[in-house]
């Protein structure tokens, strides 16, 4: 059932801890690339959370599916709706791609995937190195278009609420409104 004043709170609990820590693997991600110095603690550490990222998109999903998110304001112009109906399909995309992307280019490197201690996760692809290379550069432009859309993503939420002042935000806020946010109307 959709929360008559937003996203229910584990969906808002979810978007908060994925936001802070996609945007922490993307430093990592630059960082470990930059810095030899660091390279194997960087590396041990971007693995688990990138597949952490995936296994909570998933949930993230299913609870999406479970208690659908509310409409957005009906006064929002066709092109904007459109805007963030496509920015929220690519950042869903690119949650599942990214993770996905990094245990397969390791797979095709028969680098092993370790999380912790002794678990690690069997590969996805069989040896091949041209897989590899691909998937290596694949990873690095989905990471930057990520970055991108983030971007995109934070500037929208930012006209919502500071000049739209529709309610958007509220939905979404970590914290819960006292009274509805009154302005985000249902869809025409
Ligand atoms: C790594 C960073 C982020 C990612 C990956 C991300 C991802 C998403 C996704 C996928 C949705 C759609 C939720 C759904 O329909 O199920 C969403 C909604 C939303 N996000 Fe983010 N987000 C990020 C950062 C932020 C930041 C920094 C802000 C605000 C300052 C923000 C504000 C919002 C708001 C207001 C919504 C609700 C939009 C709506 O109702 O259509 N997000 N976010
Ligand atoms: C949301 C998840 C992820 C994000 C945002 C992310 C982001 C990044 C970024 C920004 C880079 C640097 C790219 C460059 O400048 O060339 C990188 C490199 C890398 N990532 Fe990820 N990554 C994620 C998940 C994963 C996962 C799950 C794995 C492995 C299981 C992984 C393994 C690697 C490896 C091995 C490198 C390159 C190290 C090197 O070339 O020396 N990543 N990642």
């Amino acid at each position: 059932m959709t929360d008559p004043i937003g996203f229910n709170p584990p969906a808002r609990l979810l978007h908060w801890s994925m936001a802070a820590l996609i945007l922490a693997m993307l430093l990592i991600g630059v960082a470990m690339v930059t810095s030899l110095a660091d390279y194997h603690a960087l590396v041990a550490l971007h693995r688990p959370l990138g597949l952490l990222i995936l296994l909570l998109a998933v949930l993230r999903l299913a609870n999406r599916w479970r208690c659908p998110p509310p409409p957005l304001p009906s006064d929002l112009p066709a092109w904007q709706r459109r805007a963030a109906h496509a920015s929220h399909i690519m950042l869903y995309g690119l949650m599942l791609a990214m993770p996905l992307v990094g245990w397969a280019m390791l797979s095709a490197a028969r680098y092993p995937v370790a999380l912790a201690g002794p678990l690690v996760l069997p590969p996805i692809l069989p040896q091949s190195p041209m897989l590899y290379a691909w998937l290596r550069e694949l990873h690095t432009v989905l990471a930057y278009t990520l970055f991108g859309i983030i971007l995109t993503h934070l500037g929208a939420a930012l006209l919502h609420v500071l000049i739209r002042q529709d309610g958007v935000f509220a939905s979404m806020a970590p914290w819960r409104s006292r009274r509805p946010a009154t302005t985000r109307r249902a869809d025409a």
